[in-house]
């Protein structure tokens, strides 16, 4: 089976599923609407390579971030690729934390954010409860905590999912699916336009599925005061249009992606 290199791996994974500047400003921006001032400090859990990190201290002289990851190969690549753009003031106030989001880190945070679904690992829920009592205590007193999930009525079906990029193309392939336990098995696969050759299995994800109204429940009962739900907001052609807002109702589609946020 070919082989993808660690730059492609990471560069392919982050132009198919990243996009920091919305995340910052919408995590900014709802943050804000609790608080009356914008957050500062920020821990990306799962960080991976870090580059939302990196790129949230790149708004002032003021914001602060910590990139946490267990695993030192995105870490390095995140050095390679975003922290050597920063300049030296900027990498003072950026860190890569090489460790696990459940150990405590001496250090408290305004936001958590916890993306690309990062926390379907924990496939209990009693050991969800655990990381979510954590993320709370690693917030400061006014602190949000932000993670993203997925659903619709394609969610729970074995099928894989295309999506065409400049210079490749993305598969998100849902391998397994039990109903008993909602566990499930996603590949992502990429296939490089240069040399025509498909990658497969470049990332492999053992995760429980988890639904909003579960991940509600679990972030009250680690104790945050409030839980909002957002849904994004339609296209006029039947796709969204990037704008999330609070909402508590919505209509269910084939395959959505939406926000949450705990308030300490
Ligand atoms: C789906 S990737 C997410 C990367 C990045 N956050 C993003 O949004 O694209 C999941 C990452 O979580 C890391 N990871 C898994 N369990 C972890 C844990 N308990 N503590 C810290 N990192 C963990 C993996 O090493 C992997 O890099």
């Amino acid at each position: 089976m070919p082989k993808l290199s660690i730059s492609d791996k990471y560069r392919l994974y982050e132009g198919s599923v990243q996009n920091h500047e919305v995340d910052i400003e919408f995590v900014s921006r709802e943050f804000k609407k609790v608080y009356k001032r914008i957050p500062l400090t920020f821990r990306e859990d799962f960080g991976g390579t870090g580059a939302m990190a990196c790129d949230w201290v790149k708004q002032s002289k003021n914001h602060k971030a910590w990139a946490i990851d267990l695993d030192s190969e995105p870490i390095a690549y995140g050095i390679e690729n975003h922290y050597s753009r920063l300049n030296e003031e900027e990498q003072k106030r950026m860190k890569y934390v090489e460790g696990n989001v459940l150990d405590s880190h001496g250090f408290k945070a305004d936001v958590i954010c916890a993306f690309n679904f990062s926390y379907f690992i924990f496939k209990k829920r009693a050991d969800l409860v655990n990381y979510f009592k954590k993320v709370r205590k690693g917030l400061n007193e006014e602190g949000c905590f932000f993670v993203d999930i997925f659903g619709g009525t394609e969610a729970r079906e074995e099928l894989v999912e295309e999506t065409e990029h400049d210079d490749h193309t993305y598969y998100w392939d849902c391998d397994k699916y039990n109903p008993i336990t909602e566990e499930v098995l996603y590949h992502i696969h990429f296939k490089k336009h240069d040399n025509g050759v498909k990658y497969e299995n470049v990332f492999t994800y053992d995760w429980r599925m988890w639904s909003i109204g579960e991940i509600r429940d679990i972030m009250e009962e680690a104790g945050f005061s409030q839980v909002i739900t957002y849904w994004e907001g339609e296209d006029g052609e039947g796709g969204g249009n990037g704008e999330f807002f609070r909402t508590s109702e919505a209509e269910n589609c084939e395959s959505w992606v939406t926000y949450l946020c705990a308030v300490k």
